[in-house]
């Protein structure tokens, strides 16, 4: 790190624009086997949703059967042979619930299983959101009815990549609900979006009752990193199960590509992305290069590409924030297992959104919601490399 030049000389010999030391064992594989022997739990939360979805991804690409077959019972495991979701609450609205659909309908779908009880639960999920309050445009509250009227770009990622695949497998000639799903993203966009940088705030209030909520947009003042993250991600999933010929595709694909250019502008000489991502704050007393958005750029770029959704040029600009990773965020522990660092705990718009408010929020050692999609990004690395 302290000899750039000679490292990438030493990179160049090897024949690979990556770190060579550890490409006998994939950091998907590492990472969640080292997942495991920390014991982390499984229930209906998102961040549980993510850990076994990443341990999922990297067990499926490796064809790893003890791994996969611990995902797949974990996930089973919360789900009742009549199709009860354990910890669900029909009447509590709060859309980082719905995430661990994903998980579910994975293996209702994952080798023409289609599991009666998955089906079942995920109907469940899907029924909940035709109930869902909705701000006067028709956007999901975040959360009701603490966030009545408020959209996060978070909440995105958390219920409308469910929606869209629940709605591809289940009612993929249902018009309504294709527009609905096209109807969140457009929204977010109308509200958080700034064309100048391309990256979204936060999140927007509605009917501006926040007190961060700009007077004329209703967006929330910053452009949190993991948001945009999460967004970022919720665009290639979702288009990859959207229908290319309905005009909602095509907006979305709009979308994606705007917010890759504004990403790509973004990012900083390290390779990472700061916290607090709009100007003049990257660099400011403070702020930092945070690891769990890093990890989901990183993965929503290289899957993006793989399936023809961005530029084949953007491929740098993962490796960039893929090398920084290994060397910053990856921390090799004595007994062989991966640790991951340098995620922050929480970003919320409960508060008053400063700036003071974004930075003084703790980082936390193996969270999920940096460890989940560090998983994510490596399996698509070790896709593009064939390892
Ligand atoms: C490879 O893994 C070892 C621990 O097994 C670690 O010390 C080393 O820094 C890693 N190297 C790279 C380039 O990631
Ligand atoms: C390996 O070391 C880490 C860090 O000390 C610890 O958290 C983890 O539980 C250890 N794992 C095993 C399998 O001993
Ligand atoms: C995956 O591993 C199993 C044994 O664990 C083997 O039967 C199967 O052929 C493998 N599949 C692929 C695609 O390598
Ligand atoms: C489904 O099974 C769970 C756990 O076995 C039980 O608590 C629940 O009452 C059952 N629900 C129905 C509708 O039968
Ligand atoms: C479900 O959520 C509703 C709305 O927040 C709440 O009133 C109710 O007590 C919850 N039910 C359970 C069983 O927790
Ligand atoms: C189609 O989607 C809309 C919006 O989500 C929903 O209200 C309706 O029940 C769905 N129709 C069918 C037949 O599933
Ligand atoms: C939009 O981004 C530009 C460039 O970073 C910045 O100068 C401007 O203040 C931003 N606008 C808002 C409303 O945040
Ligand atoms: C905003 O909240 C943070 C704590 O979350 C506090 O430190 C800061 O002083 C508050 N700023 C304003 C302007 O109220």
């Amino acid at each position: 790190m302290h000899f750039p030049a000679l490292s990438l000389a030493l990179l160049t010999c090897a024949g690979t624009t990556l770190a060579a030391a550890n490409t006998t064992r994939p950091y998907s594989t590492w990472m969640a086997s080292s997942f495991l022997s920390k014991g982390q739990a499984i229930n209906n939360h998102y961040v549980a949703s993510v850990i076994h979805e990443g341990i999922q991804k990297a067990a499926t690409l490796h064809n790893d059967s003890s791994l996969l077959a611990y995902a797949s019972n974990a996930v089973s495991s919360i789900v009742s042979s009549n199709g009860t979701l354990k910890g669900w609450n029909s009447t509590f609205y709060t859309l980082d619930d719905i995430r661990i659909g994903n998980n579910m309908l994975y293996f209702w779908d994952a080798e023409g299983r289609k599991e009666k009880k998955y089906e079942i639960a995920a109907k469940g999920l899907r029924e909940q959101l035709n109930r869902w309050p909705r701000t006067p445009s028709g956007g999901f509250w975040h959360r009701a009815p603490i966030y009545k009227n408020q959209m996060w770009l978070d909440g995105i990622y958390m219920a409308d990549t469910f929606y869209a695949t629940y709605v591809s497998y289940f009612e993929p000639t249902n018009i309504t609900a294709w527009d609905d799903i096209a109807l969140q993203f457009d929204l977010i966009e109308e509200h958080c979006r700034n064309h100048t940088s391309n990256l979204l705030q936060h999140g927007y209030s509605e009917d501006k009752a926040a007190v961060w909520a700009d007077p004329v947009t209703g967006a929330s003042p910053h452009v949190w990193d993991r948001a945009v993250g999460w967004y970022f991600v919720a665009l290639v999933e979702v288009l990859q199960v959207y229908p290319a010929d309905l005009p909602g595709y095509s907006r979305l694909h709009e979308y994606l590509t705007t917010l890759a250019d504004g990403l790509k502008r973004a990012q900083d000489v390290s390779g990472g992305w700061w916290l607090v991502m709009d100007e003049p704050y990257p660099g400011m007393k403070g702020n930092y290069i945070e690891s769990s958005a890093t990890a989901m750029f990183t993965y929503a770029y290289l899957k993006g590409i793989r399936i023809g959704l961005l530029e084949a040029s953007y491929k740098d600009v993962a490796l960039k924030a893929w090398d920084l990773m290994l060397d910053d965020f990856v921390q090799y522990e004595t007994n062989g297992t991966l640790s991951w660092t340098g995620t922050v705990e929480v970003g919320s718009l409960s508060g008053n959104a400063t700036y003071e408010y974004y930075v003084g929020v703790k980082k936390a050692l193996n969270d999920g919601k940096g460890a989940g999609p560090f998983m994510y990004a490596a399996t698509e690395i070790e896709l593009a490399q064939g390892l």
